[in-house]
């Protein structure tokens, strides 16, 4: 995939991209083998905004790669389109879309040196020679890769050849960069340098990306905004924190982050609001658009709650306790099971008078280290914001 027209523009990355780069109409792929038929994507619709970083996150087997070798034009939609720029190219071979794919095996050729690696795709598209040097001289730069320029790929680390393989990919200035899982090959310690390094260096160039990858970590750390999958569906999109914090079903919820999973009856619903029973107490929650089916009367609801959303105190008679609401929030009492300090934080598991488990996570300071949190077996108090309790769908609902 080559393309030699004009430079990605340099973008003010404090605005949220709103043109449409990339769009995904409908498209589902079906494969046909031996093994019988499999529908690996079901009906995926989704807008690529020009210049953002958006990930695929999902489980193994999920359709992530499916989904990006169709954009890529490696792989044709068994219905539906993909649109760029707002022409079709479902059709369009690979070397004819102006798109670029970092892979995860850094493929370089192993007797060319930097230079000629990154070189080699504007050799090929015929760029004079003088562009060609400049272009690669503003890349190495770019890439940090300077002293490196004569080096053959045996003697650069890792972390070095991955970023020569991104700079072979980003010199012939592409219109959309695709990355599938190009740091699972690397330890924990470079994987993390590249991932900022990978963001720091989409951002200066403004290409719009698409990353694909089943490290939620990842996800949320490099991400504007993530797509999660699961089983040849999307089931949410959204900004890092707009996944994190209010998830529309159980499965973003559990995939991204830890949750608490609630279990509560509808007593009555109005709308957007719901009446809940749960741990022996009514209350009001929100109720997202997606619950509009599961969230009728009498229906049983789920509701999540973050470990960092439970607070807990020491409590003396934990057994004369009745669960309320005080202060927008649901007050119960219980015991501490387990208390693990992991030196950032203690992860504290709460076994409420009724049975349940509540997982609570305390951050720690200088001010509040582990020595003011009860200890094992000790009588606590929980309190569990309502504004934080969120009503999700078990899956979304798929047409
Ligand atoms: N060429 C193929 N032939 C048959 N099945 C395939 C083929 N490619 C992928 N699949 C199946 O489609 C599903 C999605 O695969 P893939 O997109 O690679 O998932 P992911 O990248 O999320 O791990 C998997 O069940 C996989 O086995
Ligand atoms: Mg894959």
């Amino acid at each position: 995939m080559t393309n030699t027209t004009s430079p990605p523009p340099v973008r003010d990355h404090a605005e949220m991209p709103a043109t449409v780069a990339v769009r995904v109409e409908d498209v589902q792929k079906i494969f046909d083998s031996k093994r019988g038929r499999h529908e690996a994507l079901k009906a995926i619709d989704l807008d690529i905004f020009d210049g953002e970083f958006l990930t695929i996150l999902g489980p193994s087997g999920c359709g992530k790669t499916t989904l990006l070798r169709i954009l890529a034009g490696f792989e044709q939609p068994t219905r539906g389109d993909v649109l760029l720029d707002g022409a079709v190219i479902t059709n369009v071979p690979p070397n004819n879309r102006p798109m670029a794919m970092v892979f995860q095996s850094y493929a370089l050729f192993p007797h060319l040196t930097v230079h000629d690696n990154i070189a080699y795709g504007l050799k090929i598209a015929k760029v004079p020679k003088t562009e060609i040097a400049e272009r690669v001289e503003v890349v190495l730069s770019i890439m940090d890769l300077v002293d490196l320029g004569d080096r053959l790929p045996t003697q650069l680390s890792g972390g070095q050849q991955q970023r020569v393989a991104l700079a072979r990919s980003v010199v012939v200035r592409p219109r959309v960069l695709l990355f599938d899982e190009p740091l699972s090959n690397l330890d924990a310690r470079l994987r993390d340098q590249m991932r900022s390094e990978l963001r720091r260096i989409q951002r200066q160039l403004g290409i719009t990306s698409v990353y694909v990858t089943h490290d939620q970590t990842e996800a949320m750390a490099m991400s504007d905004r993530i797509v999660v999958m699961s089983e040849g569906n999307i089931e949410q999109v959204g900004t890092p924190e707009e996944i994190y914090r209010e998830p529309d079903s159980l499965f973003v919820a559990d995939f991204i982050g830890k949750a608490n999973v609630l279990p509560a009856e509808i007593a009555h619903r109005e709308g957007h609001a719901a009446d809940v029973e749960l741990l022996g107490i009514t209350t009001t929650v929100a109720v997202p658009p997606g619950l509009a089916d599961e969230g009728s009367e009498g229906a049983t609801a789920t509701l999540v709650l973050r470990p960092e959303d439970v607070a807990v105190a020491p409590f003396e008679s934990p057994n004369d306790h009745h669960a309320r609401v005080i202060d927008g929030a649901i007050e119960v009492a219980g015991w501490l099971r387990a208390s693990e300090y992991v030196g950032a934080a203690t992860h504290l598991t709460l076994e409420l008078n009724d049975g349940t488990l509540i997982e609570c996570v305390k951050h720690h300071t200088a001010q509040a280290g582990p020595s003011s949190l009860p200890l094992e077996g000790d009588g606590v108090l929980a309190t569990l914001p309502v504004a934080a309790l969120r009503a999700v769908v078990h899956r979304r609902a798929h047409g």
